[in-house]
C-alpha cells in the first residue's frame, strides 16, 4: 500500500540520514544475498545498523545482515544496502519498497538492485551473472498499490524500460573489460519462501522467463516510478527446481553466492567507475 504516511516516512528516514551527512550519493546498491562484503571495499565507509534509521524496516533472514554501508568507490560516493527485506518475511510491500523510497527522497539518481536467483535458463551454469533485462512480476503484488502519492510519481507509471539500456550497455562494457562473462535475460519475481516447483519452472519457461527469485521486482517498481535509473544483476546460486535431478536447498544458493563474490563484486567496482 502506497498512502502519504509512506511518503512522510521515506521523508523523516531521508531527513536523518541528511542530518548524518549521508545524503549526496552519486549511487545505491541493494546487496543480494551473501554480497555484503562488498560494502567492505568502500573507502571512508560508514556504516549504520538499519535499526538506528527512523521507520526502515529490519531483515530477518539469514545472510542479509540489514546495515546501510556509506562510502567512496572510483571517486563515487555510495550507499550500500547489506540486506533487504522480503515479501516472504511477511513484510507489507510498502515495507519492501521503503529504502526505494528514502533513495527517491535523498535525491540519488540510480540504483543497482541484486540478487540471488534460480537459473531457468537450462544454457545458464550455476554460478553465472545474469543482467536483467526486464522481468514478470508474479508476487501477486505490487508497492503502488493503493491511493498514489503523486508526490512519489504518476498513478500508472510507465515499466517499458525498467532496467536502463543506458546503464545495461555500462555494465556489458564492465564485464567485457573484467574478463567476466555476463549472461542476461528475464527475471520472474516470485512469493516465495516455498521454491518452485518443476512445473512451475517450466511453466515460467514457457513464459520467457530466464532466472527466478524472491526479490527486486517490487524495488524496481518502486524505484522507476519515482524515475529513479535501475539495473539489476542475478547471480545465478542454483538451477532451478527440475532442471538438476537435487533438491533446493539454501544452503547451496549461499555457498555459490560466496564462490562468485569476488567476481561479482569485480563487476560491481566496474560498473561504478563507469558511472
Ligand atoms: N528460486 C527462487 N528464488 C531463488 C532461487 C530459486 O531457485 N535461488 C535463489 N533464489
Amino acid at each position: 500500500m502506497t498512502d502519504s504516511t509512506d511518503f512522510t516516512r521515506a521523508a523523516e528516514a531521508a531527513a536523518w540520514l541528511r542530518a548524518e551527512g549521508l545524503d549526496g550519493a552519486d549511487v545505491a546498491i541493494v546487496l543480494g544475498s551473501g554480497l555484503g562484503a562488498f560494502a567492505e571495499g568502500l573507502e571512508d565507509a560508514r556504516a549504520i545498523p538499519y535499526a538506528r534509521i527512523p521507520h526502515w524496516p529490519v531483515p530477518t533472514v539469514e545472510g542479509h545482515a540489514g546495515t546501510l554501508v556509506a562510502g567512496r568507490l572510483h571517486g563515487r560516493r555510495v550507499l550500500g544496502f547489506a540486506g533487504r527485506v522480503h515479501a516472504y518475511e511477511g513484510h507489507p510491500m510498502s515495507a519492501v519498497a521503503f529504502g526505494m523510497r528514502v533513495l527517491g527522497r535523498l535525491q540519488v539518481p540510480r540504483v543497482i538492485l541484486t540478487n540471488a536467483a534460480g537459473g531457468v535458463n537450462t544454457r545458464f551454469a550455476r554460478g553465472a551473472l545474469m543482467l536483467i533485462d526486464d522481468h514478470i512480476n508474479l508476487m501477486g503484488g505490487n508497492p503502488l498499490v493503493g491511493p498514489n502519492d503523486a508526490r512519489l510519481g504518476p498513478r500508472f507509471p510507465d515499466m517499458s524500460e525498467v532496467y536502463s539500456a543506458r546503464l545495461r550497455a555500462i555494465a556489458t562494457e564492465a564485464a567485457g573489460e573484467a574478463g567476466i562473462a555476463l549472461e542476461h535475460g528475464v527475471y520472474v519475481a516470485v512469493l516465495g519462501p516455498s521454491y518452485e516447483t518443476p512445473a512451475e519452472i517450466r511453466a515460467f519457461r514457457a513464459l520467457g522467463a530466464d532466472a527466478v527469485g524472491m526479490s527486486t521486482a517490487p524495488e524496481a517498481i518502486a524505484a522507476r516510478h519515482q524515475g529513479l535509473e535501475v539495473l539489476g544483476i542475478s547471480c545465478i546460486t542454483n538451477m532451478a527446481a527440475g532442471v538438476l535431478p537435487a533438491p533446493l536447498v539454501h544452503d547451496e544458493v549461499m555457498e555459490t553466492a560466496r564462490e562468485v563474490r569476488g567476481q561479482f563484486i569485480a563487476l560491481l567496482e566496474g560498473i561504478v567507475a563507469r558511472l
